[in-house]
């Protein structure tokens, strides 16, 4: 008999419930982890108010879990390992070892996985919204390759902001962003502070902000506050024009930013990233989209702009971060939390919280 233990499950929209379930059992190959801290991710919170979206149901399990709600959530987290499975070596992994989760779940065998692109996995999914279990429980059984080491001045509590991290790490990576460019990211949210803080990480000299929210106005210049060799500029779109401005400001013939993230999702921020990008730059899409947006294909066209799109991290993304954190290049990540809470004031005090003001950035769970 494995016990019980306490996890926040998805049953529905708007309805999260802190319930007593079995504790997971270790599987061949696993590790068990005891998270200490999860964060709430901005697609929890749309699971919460408007699913279930990406969360599977019983009229369409999971294509590689075979699970449907209710489903333990939370994906962005860190803990101590307490067992390991059989077939686990106790060499890389160790019981007592701080580590934190890197939650994507492949089959490891279609052509995506085995062109090393496990983030677009044909059957892919997320430990913590696709079954499995998840990161706001008290154990969680994960596959030993997922399961990342933190060096010990990395603590918990920003071993669980590795994951956001580890969306923008991937982002720079993949729009080829190299520290003499300068960049623009359009939404300041936790995904476009992380892409902030990977700029500063990665050298980059010249960062243009644009953000509509006040609250969020503040938090990027706070970051921005502690790099004083960086400039950052802080634009809000309902005061100036975004495209002109970048113009400007990015010099050399007012041609505007190498690249622009869009961390926003919104037509009139894709708008801004297509006409602010300077011609043969690169418009790289972070945001999840609730619906198409029309974007001018001629301003592509006749300005040799690209955009891609970017989805999670891959293989050796964590690991990198963790190191950049561990090595201070990626500085003050703790600026993105705004509260830790109990797992029993999960709903109060994080996804509600979350929803009635754009003043917090980052909610920890503690489970
Ligand atoms: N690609 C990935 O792997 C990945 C991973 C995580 C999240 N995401 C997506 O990234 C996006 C950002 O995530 P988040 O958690 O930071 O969301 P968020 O909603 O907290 O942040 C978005 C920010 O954009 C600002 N904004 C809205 N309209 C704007 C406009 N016209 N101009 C400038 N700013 C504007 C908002 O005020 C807000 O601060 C979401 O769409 C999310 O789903 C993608
Ligand atoms: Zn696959």
């Amino acid at each position: 008999m494995a016990g019980s233990m306490k996890a926040l499950r998805y049953h529905g929209q708007k309805d999260l419930r802190v319930d007593s379930v079995p504790i997971p059992e270790l599987q061949s190959g696993q590790v068990k982890v005891k998270p200490e801290w999860c964060g709430i991710c901005g697609t929890d919170l749309h699971e919460y108010i408007a699913g279930p979206i990406l969360i599977p149901t019983a009229e369409k399990p999971h294509r590689l879990t075979g699970c449907s709600l209710p489903l333990i959530i939370g994906h962005e987290f860190a803990g101590e390992i307490v067992e390991l499975g059989p077939g686990v070596e106790p060499r890389r992994l160790k019981v007592g070892m701080k580590v934190c989760i890197e939650p994507t779940l492949f089959d490891d065998n279609c052509p995506p996985c085995l062109d090393r692109r496990r983030n677009c996995c044909d059957k892919g999914g997320f430990f913590g919204l696709s079954g499995w279990g998840g990161g706001f429980s008290e154990y969680a059984c994960l596959k030993e390759k997922v399961v990342h080491p933190l060096p010990d001045n990395v603590p918990t509590h920003i071993g669980a902001l590795v994951e956001p991290l580890s969306v923008g790490w991937h982002a720079l990576k993949a729009s080829d962003h190299s520290p003499e460019q300068s960049a623009l990211i359009v939404g300041a949210g936790p995904i476009g502070l992380a892409v902030l803080l990977c700029l500063i990480a990665r050298g980059c000299r010249q960062i243009l902000i644009s953000e509509v929210s006040p609250q969020r106005i503040k938090h990027a210049l706070d970051i921005a506050a502690a790099c004083p060799e960086v400039e950052v500029i802080v634009l809000d779109p309902s005061k100036s024009d975004v495209v002109a401005k970048s113009k400007q400001l990015c010099s050399e013939g007012n041609q505007g930013p190498n690249v622009v993230y869009d961390c926003a999702g919104v037509q009139q921020s894709i708008e801004t990233a297509i006409g602010a990008v300077r011609k043969g730059g690169t418009v790289c899409n972070v945001a999840v989209w609730e619906k198409n947006a029309s974007i001018s294909m001629n301003e592509l066209v006749f300005g040799e702009k690209k955009i891609i799109g970017v989805a999670t991290f891959r293989e050796g993304d964590f690991q990198e971060v963790i190191d950049a954190i561990s090595t201070g290049k990626i500085r003050n990540p703790e600026k993105l939390i705004t509260a830790k809470v109990a797992l029993e004031n999960a709903v109060k005090d994080g996804f509600d919280a979350l929803l009635k003001s754009r003043e917090h950035v980052k909610i920890l769970i503690h489970p």
